[in-house]
């Protein structure tokens, strides 16, 4: 008979965490639980769908000049007000808004800065496809001075923290602290996340990849050659067959990737040259490197790990190569051989 495991919850987690191996403290663990309530929130909200109007667009554009779904919207409204006034954050950064959000005045100021992608996989929304969120968390590096764009900008070796949730058949929030990743699922009758898997490994060796292959026209030589190579299968120089697989939502992805291994790629491409790929730094490529990272994965730009790229913009974009070591290694090699000087 199957028998759910429940018995670590969150909380006791990221007590355990606190008081036994002191990797975290009261004030980061309230903002963790924090986070995990306002994805419980926006969970319910996605469950609802069509029933509550949260389906469609917003109407509006957001600074990367991409529309918004109204459940952009939403999401970034309740991760803003759980975390506006628990005293644990200095400001917030979200890829809906412009610049950083400074908690008001009226209540105290933390010591940390949270980063998040509200709502990821938007194209994904209305037709009821796995979304999710994505956060990461730095200490604010100047203790009392007013939040300001400069303090946000650490490579993502600095977080203290990372996770995302993903809104799928089930709700998961997959968290590390600098202990390994950790998966929790939540019980959606009882509001409670409990461990599921602890110490998530991505394999070294995979035969799945993961990429938007109708760019392929602008992509780089090094991709080009390493995807071919995939494509000819076991009669190429490869020798064996690779399968594909492309949600669309980086959580769904990327998840797949810490749970059974294969590689993520949305790498630079020529379709314009002030975006050096689609995704965002830090708030999708950031936590991401770090979580794959812990589970024992790489994240690189193709030139060097993600986490050691120095932020000039809150907003700016990054290419991504993250999952099994040995197909990241060999795509960062076949980067080296090109002869390409970019970072
Ligand atoms: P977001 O919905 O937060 O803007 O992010 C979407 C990202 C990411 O989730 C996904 O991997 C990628 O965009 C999908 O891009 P394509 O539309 O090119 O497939
Ligand atoms: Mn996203
Ligand atoms: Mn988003």
């Amino acid at each position: 008979m199957f028998t759910p495991s429940r018995s670590v919850s969150l909380t006791q987690y990221l007590i355990e965490t606190q008081r036994g191996r002191q990797l975290i403290s009261a004030e980061l663990r309230l903002l963790l639980e924090v986070v995990a309530r306002a994805c419980k929130r926006i969970s319910y909200a996605v469950g609802k769908g069509a029933l509550t109007g949260i389906l469609g667009e917003a109407g509006n554009t957001n600074v990367q000049g991409e529309a918004q779904k109204k459940l952009d919207v939403i999401a970034n409204e309740v991760l803003l007000e759980a975390n506006a006034w628990g005293g644990h954050l200095a400001a917030m950064a979200s890829e809906e808004m412009d610049g950083p959000y400074p908690i008001p005045d009226r209540y105290p100021r933390g010591e940390f800065l949270l980063l998040f992608d509200p709502l990821d996989g938007s194209s994904n929304i209305d037709v009821n496809v796995s979304i999710g969120t994505i956060f990461s968390v730095l200490r604010m590096p100047e203790a009392g001075a007013v939040p300001r764009i400069e303090h946000f900008l650490q490579p993502g070796r600095a977080q203290l923290a990372a996770g995302y949730a993903v809104y799928g058949p089930s709700t998961l929030l997959v968290l590390t602290v600098g202990a390994g990743a950790a998966c929790f699922t939540l019980d959606r009758e009882t509001g409670s996340w409990w461990l599921t898997q602890d110490r998530m490994t991505v394999p070294r060796s995979t035969r799945e990849f993961a990429i938007n292959a109708s760019n392929a026209r602008h992509w780089e030589p090094p991709v080009r050659r390493y995807i071919d190579e995939l494509l000819a299968g076991a009669s190429g120089p490869r020798g064996a067959d690779f399968n594909m697989r492309w949600v669309a939502s980086m959580v769904a992805d990327v998840h797949r990737v810490l749970t059974r291994g294969g590689i993520f790629m949305y790498p630079r491409d020529a379709r314009d040259a002030l975006r050096p790929g689609r995704l965002r730094l830090m708030y999708e490529a950031n936590p991401m490197g770090l979580l794959v990272e812990q589970a024992g994965g790489a994240a690189s730009t193709g030139m060097g790990s993600i986490l050691e790229v120095q932020p000039a913009s809150l907003h700016q974009r990054v290419p991504v190569i993250l999952g099994s070591t040995e197909e990241v290694e060999r795509l960062e090699a076949y980067h080296r051989e090109s002869g390409q000087q970019l970072t």
